[in-house]
């Protein structure tokens, strides 16, 4: 019996689409690989904040859609990158700065503040030298307390 042969190129037809795991947008300021971004999420993250960043109860509170509130407080900005599991992350500035602007994004995209201009390697390198220790809980639950009466922009 003979084999035909079969052409191995089979053209796709159509535009190639993809299927995204989550209908954010494609590309997110700041990021600038948004795989490595997820990848260093899942190796330095997720481990307390879970991989949907609901947190762990008692210990870790939840970042979906609650982070980006911070955003709009004074200090918040900073509190974000000097909490001790981001200062301390054994990544570079560069990866750090991307993951967090990155976990915004994915985690928070309604709370995010209009015009807000994503973190920077250097931002990040010189607010990680001053992190948070045993005072990131009572600094947190200060901002915390703050929102509420000019925190109108969430939906
Ligand atoms: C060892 C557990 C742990 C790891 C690892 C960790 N975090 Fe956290 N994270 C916390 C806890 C606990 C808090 C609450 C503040 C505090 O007491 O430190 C927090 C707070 C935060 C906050 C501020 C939001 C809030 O509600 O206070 C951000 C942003 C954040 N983490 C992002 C990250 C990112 C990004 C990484 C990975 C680079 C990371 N965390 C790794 C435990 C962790």
């Amino acid at each position: 019996m003979r084999w035909l042969a079969v052409p191995a190129l089979i053209l796709a037809t159509g535009a190639a689409t993809t299927t995204p795991a989550w209908s954010g947008p494609e590309t997110i300021p700041g990021v600038a690989n948004a795989a490595r971004a997820r990848q260093n999420w899942i190796l330095s993250c997720q481990g307390c904040h879970r991989a949907d960043a609901t947190g762990t109860p008692q210990t870790t509170p939840t970042m979906a859609g609650f982070v980006g509130k911070f955003l709009h407080v004074p200090g918040g900005r900073e509190y974000l990158v000097r909490v001790p599991g981001v200062a301390t992350a054994a990544l570079s500035d560069a990866d750090l700065a991307e993951v967090v602007n990155w976990s915004l994004v994915r985690f928070d995209p309604a709370n995010i503040p209009a015009g807000f201009a994503p973190y920077t390697p250097a931002e990040v390198g010189r607010l990680r030298l001053k992190p948070l220790r045993a005072e990131a809980a009572t600094v947190r639950a200060g901002m915390v307390a703050s929102f509420g009466a000019g925190d109108k922009q969430q939906k």
